[in-house]
């Protein structure tokens, strides 16, 4: 066997580029027991030089240049965006480089081009550290489930998202204080509205879907809704009736009226049972469960971000493209394809719109305390056949307003949206009604 050392470059040194230099430090004999080869870094990307880093490194922020240098055999790009990163890696590939990325952004919204440009150069693209951080659920849902057929995933995917509503509920913490501390941990996202908007799980989602389903990426597609408008008083009001508020990402398999295909993609802030498993995933933990068949339901937890999380699912396919070099035969880099299914069947099943999403709902409507208005916002649901479920109503307060919260059954959506217009037009109604989604499907 060839005991050369492989090389790396590792591009940025931010928290996670810093967490797989240290970590190849730490554990470099562990890695190499596994490998039989010795992993050494003879490149860093970075802006500034740093003087944390072995003198035996070369550093240079000029990145197209670093990865056409001979001694790099594989290219680790932990930077982040979908510009300069973007023509990085293209060129970095198209030099018949291996590279292993945690850019779920970039790969959400040009990976179709990435994962074809890397088969045809007969290179792999490894993106374990893309998606919930130290979770190998890339290999998972790819490679061990790759027997069954997936109905459906439902996941916590994003740590900065969920440490924030964990601390909201236990420590009657504020969003901005929360947010700060999940910056300062190296969890958040250089723009960390991708975090509270729902965006980067939307990114992730994007990724989980085409491997689970055999799509194409279409993060466009997507509906995304982040946390930013969960109020302390929903979550108190969810915790009476019995709930915990999750932001969760949903891939839905769905099966129309029409006999029709399609496919749900969509990450929202949702309702669930306290003792379902993933009402008590907490803090930056993620979690994704996975509905497949004939293996049932499946849950992955563990650390969705931060340093060493991330670095060890970055490391985990550094050695997998190791191994594979180390194969003497130089066979095909892909035999296991990027997408989990061969680029030639994947499948073009229709993405539903939000109108056709189907979701059970709680509502908050806040009214005057009339009487009669609960009847008539009653018979505005039945007259559209929607499902009541349960019903909260407060104590008025000295404005004489009332909050009054309904669960409904599952509805698509779009019926939902007629009844919220209709509910809105009522006199005694004197706000926006409050929705979030609530889950039918987690076990
Ligand atoms: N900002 C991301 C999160 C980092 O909080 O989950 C890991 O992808």
């Amino acid at each position: 066997m060839n005991k050369q050392p492989i090389r790396l470059a590792v591009l940025g040194l931010g928290t996670v580029g810093t967490g797989v230099v240290q970590l190849l430090q730490t554990n470099f004999d562990e890695i190499k027991r596994r490998t039989g080869r010795e992993i050494v870094i003879t490149h860093v990307g970075t802006r500034r030089e740093r003087d944390d880093i072995d003198s035996s490194v070369k550093q240079s922020a000029d990145l197209l240049n670093i990865v056409a240098q001979d001694d790099v055999d594989i290219v680790v790009e932990v930077m982040g965006g979908t510009t300069v990163a973007k023509d990085v890696i293209i060129e970095a590939i198209k030099q018949g480089k291996h590279v292993v990325t945690a850019n779920k952004a970039l790969l959400a919204e040009h990976g179709n081009e990435i994962f074809a440009l890397a088969d045809k150069h007969h290179v792999k693209v490894a993106y374990e550290a893309s998606v919930a951080g130290g979770i190998p659920i890339i290999k998972i849902v790819r490679e061990a489930l790759s027997a069954n057929k997936i109905d459906w995933l439902a996941g916590i995917i994003n740590g900065t998202g969920n440490f924030i509503l964990t601390e909201m509920r236990d420590k009657a913490r504020t969003f901005e204080d929360v947010l700060a501390e999940a910056q300062a941990l190296g969890y958040a996202e250089a723009d960390p509205t991708f975090d509270v908007e729902g965006i980067d799980a939307g990114h992730k989602l994007t990724l989980l879907a085409s491997i689970a389903f055999g799509i194409p990426l279409q993060f466009d597609k997507v509906y995304c809704e982040g946390i930013t408008k969960i109020t302390t008083q929903d979550v108190k009001y969810a915790e009476e009736l019995g709930y915990r508020i999750k932001h969760l990402g949903f891939a839905v398999r769905r099966a129309l009226p029409n006999g029709e295909q399609g496919i749900e993609l969509r990450v929202h802030p949702t309702l669930i049972p306290e003792d379902k498993l993933l009402a008590n995933v907490n803090g930056v933990k993620n979690a994704v469960l996975v509905d497949a068949h004939p293996v049932g339901q499946t849950l992955y937890y563990g650390a969705g971000a931060g340093a060493g999380a991330t670095a060890s699912a970055v490391m985990a396919d550094v050695t997998d493209i190791v191994r594979m070099m180390n194969d003497s035969d130089n066979r095909n880099p892909n035999l296991v394809p990027h997408l989990a299914f061969l680029p030639q069947n994947l499948s073009h099943t229709r993405i539903l719109s939000a109108d056709e999403i189907i979701s059970g709902y709680y509502l908050r409507v806040q009214v005057k305390d009339d009487v009669g208005v609960l009847a008539k916002i009653t018979h505005i649901l039945s007259q559209l056949e929607i499902s009541i479920d349960a019903i909260l109503q407060k104590p008025a307060h000295e404005l004489g307003e009332v909050p009054v919260i309904i669960m409904v059954d599952p509805v698509i959506e779009g019926k939902m949206n007629e009844a919220i217009a209709h509910i809105e037009a009522l006199d005694s109604v004197v706000d926006k009604v409050v929705r979030i989604r609530l889950d039918e499907l987690v076990e």
